[in-house]
């Protein structure tokens, strides 16, 4: 494969709003290789809504322009629902916050990462579960056959999460799009479930957007962060100078962070400068 995995060009998201179109994303660009991508900013900034333009997954009120949206040279645009769907499944992978709305309930974690690999490798029920048992595996479960046969509500946060991940990756994904993965589990786990995402994105050559909040966390574990403010991409720098970011509403967001010797009183405020974002 040559060129980028995904090439946005001037993307625009509205929801309609009171008889108005209200902007979630507004003129974004931006070209990602086979590479970690963190994309931060505050809540509210269009992070997600990115995300699921690219997989087309916004609701069907959200009005969707672009000069260019593509997966693999493979124009997004228009793209019927029918086709996306088959392209989601076998070659964009999505992780959510929460493993427990994402699972589903009635069915066994083993059976679910059995059914995902089934639904686009061709192979026996029993292939399909020696596939599952081995992902089980690869996302470091250390006891698969318990895990195989257990329901969502009976693993931990972190095991779902593992459970999730590898249900993207039966189908061998070549993007993981990664929404606020671990913000609803431990630090420690969090970690865990971090490092597990960059050993399997780097391992199988593939392309990670990691959206989150956590600065810090994002410059841990990405190559190259992109700093969203209000629909706008204020800047994208190499992970390893987030520190020394020079954008007045990246150091502003840097600064928003909690810090164990202050205290839990003080508010942080975010300054915001009009002059930051570009007429539309
Ligand atoms: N389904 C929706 N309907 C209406 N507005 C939405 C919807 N989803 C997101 N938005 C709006 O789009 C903007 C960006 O949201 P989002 O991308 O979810 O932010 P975040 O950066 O926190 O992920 C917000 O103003 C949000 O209210
Ligand atoms: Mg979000």
């Amino acid at each position: 494969m040559s060129g980028p995995l995904v090439e946005i060009s001037n993307l625009r998201v509205d929801f309609p709003s009171h008889g108005e179109w209200r902007p979630a994303v507004r003129g974004l660009s931006l070209s990602l290789g086979r590479e970690k991508l963190g994309i931060v900013g505050e809540s509210g900034s269009g992070k997600s809504v990115t995300g699921r333009a690219l997989m087309g997954l916004l609701p069907a009120k959200a009005r969707v322009q672009a000069d260019s949206l593509r997966f693999d040279g493979q124009d997004l645009l228009g793209l019927p629902e029918r086709r996306f769907r088959k392209l989601r499944g076998a070659r964009m992978g999505l992780i959510l916050q929460d493993p427990k709305y994402s699972l589903n309930p009635v069915m066994t974690a083993g059976q679910q990462i059995a059914e995902a690999w089934a639904t686009h490798k061709r192979g026996s029920r029993a292939e399909a579960r020696d596939a599952a048992f081995s992902l089980l595996e690869q996302v470091k479960i250390r006891d698969p056959r318990r895990v195989y046969d257990a329901y969502p509500h009976e693993v931990s946060g972190g095991m779902g999460q593992r459970v999730m991940i590898a249900m993207m990756l039966a189908p061998e994904p070549d993007l993981l799009i990664a929404d606020e993965p671990t913000s609803a589990l431990d630090a420690t786990v969090q970690t865990e479930i971090l490092r597990l995402i960059d050993e399997l994105v780097s391992a199988r050559g593939m392309g990670l957007m990691l959206i989150s909040h956590d600065l810090p966390l994002v410059s841990r574990f990405c190559d190259r962060v992109m700093v969203m403010y209000a629909g706008q991409v204020m800047e994208v720098l190499p992970a390893k100078d987030l520190a020394h970011a020079r954008h007045a509403y990246t150091r502003g967001l840097l600064a928003c962070l909690p810090r164990l010797d202050e205290g839990q009183h003080r508010l942080p405020v975010l300054n915001r400068d009009p002059a930051w974002l570009r007429p539309q």
